[in-house]
């Protein structure tokens, strides 16, 4: 592992404009991952502070933030990366692939985000809906190298990888999630730049684990309890790497690569299962910036 400074033509170009949901309606009301109890409900006013400071924390790192209300029957709302996933193409248009979560509880979102986003200007994409297609859930694809990386197993399903590809023409290179308390991309995976991300190989099955160590060239390999910490479920903006925590291992290593950590409260969103990143969803990747774009869309499996 090389200890150069992320080099400003290797930093990630996307990550500077972000859409998240205001937590009005955010409450434990059922259980749907390890970290949910109904008996630990989060604070509102914590809640809502904790919330105004990481809005605070992107913009003072540059980033631009646009904010959703919440709908009042969709406690989970507020993890707004999983509302789907948002490419800007090469004509400058925009797309939104709709999650179809796999929970049914998290289902009536696309009521409000599916128009939110039209009225952008996105043009909607669907890989299922209302139970019918692929689950999809936009916290397991990651923009990196020459593929969107996709985490399939607990969230996302195997069928949804094919949809994606061809809806979008890209290459899609699936990892499969084995761990119940990592059960999305985003809590294993984080990139850094275009060499560099963070990646908890136990969340994954031995194939998969193996393969995605395999496509960055510069992994930080996280432990198991270093994830747990919610310390991959950060967002990178520039050199700026926002997050919920920061083990002593991952922060020398971080800084030895030139990143500044800003470390941000997010504690009352830990009680959902969701960190920075779930709370935050970048709207300006790139197809053939970020991801290229290619002529036969293809899916990848290890
Ligand atoms: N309670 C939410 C769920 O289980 C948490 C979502 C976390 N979001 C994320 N991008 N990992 O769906």
């Amino acid at each position: 592992m090389s200890d150069n400074l992320t080099r400003e033509d290797e930093m990630l170009e996307w990550g500077k404009h972000y859409v998240m949901v205001r937590p009005d309606h955010f409450r434990i009301d059922y259980v749907i991952n390890p970290f949910m109890d109904r008996r630990d409900q989060p604070d509102p006013q914590r809640a809502h502070d904790q919330f105004g400071a990481l809005v605070a924390a992107i913009e003072e790192a540059g980033g631009r933030v646009e904010v959703i209300a919440q709908r009042p029957d969709s406690p989970d709302m507020v993890y707004a990366m999983n509302l789907g996933l948002v490419t800007v193409d090469a004509q400058a248009r925009s797309q939104v692939v709709l999650s179809h979560m796999r929970h049914p509880e998290r289902r009536q979102e696309v009521v409000t985000t599916h128009p939110w986003f039209e009225d952008r200007g996105a043009r909607s994409v669907w890989v299922g809906r209302d139970g019918v297609g692929a689950h999809f859930e936009a916290g397991d694809a990651f923009a990196w190298g020459d593929a969107l990386v996709v985490g399939y197993g607990p969230r996302t399903e195997e069928l949804g990888l094919k949809l994606l590809a061809v809806e979008l023409g890209v290459r899609v290179r699936g990892v499969r999630i084995a761990h119940p308390g990592m059960y999305h991309l985003d809590l294993a995976f984080c990139p850094l730049d275009e060499r560099r991300a963070m990646v908890c190989p136990s969340a994954f099955d031995e194939a998969s684990a193996a393969a995605l160590l395999a496509l960055v060239p510069e992994p930080l390999v996280l432990s198991e309890a270093e994830a747990m910490t919610f310390c991959a479920n950060s967002i990178v903006i520039g050199r700026t790497v926002l997050m919920p925590a920061c083990p002593d291992r991952v922060r020398e290593r971080l800084e030895a690569w030139g990143f500044e950590i800003v470390l941000v409260e997010v504690s009352e969103f830990h009680k959902g299962g969701g960190s920075i990143r779930c709370l935050t969803n970048p709207v300006d990747i790139t197809i053939g910036r970020d991801l290229p774009a290619v002529l036969v869309p293809e899916v990848v499996l290890p």
